[in-house]
């Protein structure tokens, strides 16, 4: 398969995995930015996210990687045009395309140019409207495609080499066999369909994966209130194959930089269309309402929070990664603190930026510190860390026994033994 000139445009996570993994693939990658200490970091040898694999990928394909400000030098003797850059939601939730559209206005007719590609998470449309930008500016014979991504931080490198699917949305055949033979050397079926139905695929799967999880968070709720265990629940509907045992952990509700912000894009781009989208609407309502639940059960079993010290467990929006965006953590912290709490927190990763309502918080190296006097712990996010806690010595320095596990992380037998008020997600406890 012959190898090709790529440019790529956005050095975030899509961007940088998704350069990664095509120079790892044999072809030869340069990546803009508009951020220049992004670029410095990554010419330095670094890089400037975390995410397992990557670092490694890079510098072993070195020599078919550069990164550079300069659009200009990013397109010369490109082929292939990828749009990395990310669309932040704005206040009506619609997703802002300026950035895209910043990359589009900027390509110049070029002869080595054969596509471009749109990676970026973009409302259903935008890619009818990139075709017809394209054609306006006189690149009629550039190839357009939409090529959602399904890769989860934390295992990026892994979702992109070994993904359950390529999607890729085109009007025409040279620009899907050229996707095709680009992703050659990835394992996984390559599904070539429309522009519009490739950028539905995107919205729709998270979409669906939100729900999954705001539905399991509902009955977690009619668990607790009848009694029944969602782990035990979860885990008998999930052997049914027509539902699957993925993304039915009950919690403090979901975050990230995609959930959150493709929920409401999704139901902005349904109300656009003047249909009122009420499933997804609910989705985001109970996920809103998980953290406040959580925060309401602490404060009952307190009675009261006024002056209470809470340790938080975890601060990322997930395991595995060090990204503050969209985490309940946040949620939680500025509740605790509106109620008059104080709130000391661990995490081996986070770097939150100090602004409210971090710097109104107290940062403690090891959970057992964060404890020290604490009135409650809560579990925010599921580090694997936390199983090997020394949780005896942890309760000996509290103050009061109380330990609500948001993620379901412990097993609610042995932590009651161990002489802990013990709470957590629909387990009856
Ligand atoms: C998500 C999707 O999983 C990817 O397929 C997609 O490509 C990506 O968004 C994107 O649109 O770019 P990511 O945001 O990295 O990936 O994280 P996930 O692992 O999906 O978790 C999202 C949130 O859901 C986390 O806060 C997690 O704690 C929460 N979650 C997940 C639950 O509360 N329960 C579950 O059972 C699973």
């Amino acid at each position: 398969m012959p190898k090709r000139n790529v440019a790529v445009f956005g050095a975030g996570y899509i961007g940088l995995v998704t350069s990664a993994c095509l120079a790892e693939l044999g072809h030869t990658v340069t990546v803009r930015d508009i951020q220049p200490e992004r670029i410095r970091i990554l010419c330095a040898g670094d890089i400037p996210i975390f995410e397992p694999g990557l670092g490694d990928m890079i510098s072993r394909n070195k020599e078919r990687l550069s990164f550079t400000l300069d659009a200009g030098e990013a397109v010369r003797d490109a082929e292939v045009v990828y749009v990395c850059v990310n669309t932040p939601p704005m206040a009506s939730g619609d997703a802002d395309l300026s950035r895209v559209w910043a990359v589009v206005n900027a390509l110049k007719e070029s002869a080595r140019l054969s596509a471009v590609v749109v990676k970026s998470t973009v409302p259903v449309g935008t890619g009818t409207r990139i075709r017809a930008a394209l054609d306006a500016a006189g690149l009629e014979h550039v190839g357009y495609a939409s090529n959602p991504e399904f890769t989860a931080e934390g295992k990026a490198v892994q979702d992109f080499m070994r993904p359950d699917r390529v999607v890729v949305g085109t009007a025409d055949d040279a620009t899907a066999a050229l996707l095709t033979e680009l992703h050659a050397g990835v394992d996984g079926p390559v599904e070539v369909m429309d522009v519009a139905s490739a950028e539905m695929v995107k919205m729709a799967a998270n979409a669906l994966l939100a729900t999954k999880i705001s539905f399991t968070n509902e009955i977690a709720t009619m668990c607790e209130a009848t009694g029944a265990d969602i782990t035990q629940v979860t885990k008998a509907i999930g052997m049914d194959h027509r539902l699957g045992p993925h993304f039915m952990n009950a919690g403090l509700g979901y975050g990230g930089s995609c959930f959150p912000k493709d929920s409401r894009a999704l139901r902005a781009m349904a109300s656009n269309a003047g249909y009122p989208f009420q499933l997804i609407t609910a989705v985001i309502d109970v996920n809103e309402l998980q953290p406040r639940r959580a925060i309401q059960r602490l404060k009952t079993r307190l009675e009261g929070l006024r002056g209470k010290r809470i340790a938080l467990l975890g601060m990322t929006f997930k395991a595995g990664t060090d990204d503050m965006r969209e985490a309940p953590s946040t949620t939680v912290a500025s509740r605790l603190l509106a109620e008059g709490a104080q709130v000391r927190c661990w995490d081996p990763l986070a770097q939150p930026r100090d602004e409210e309502p971090w710097s109104s918080t107290e940062r403690r190296a090891t959970p057992v510190e964060a404890m020290a006097g604490a009135d409650a712990a809560m579990i925010v996010t599921e580090w694997p860390e936390l199983r090997e806690v020394p949780w005896g010595e942890a309760l000996a320095g509290m103050a009061r026994p109380v330990l609500f596990d948001g993620r379901n992380l412990l097993d609610p037998q042995a932590m009651s033994k161990l002489g802990f008020t013990y709470l957590s997600v629909g387990r009856g406890t």
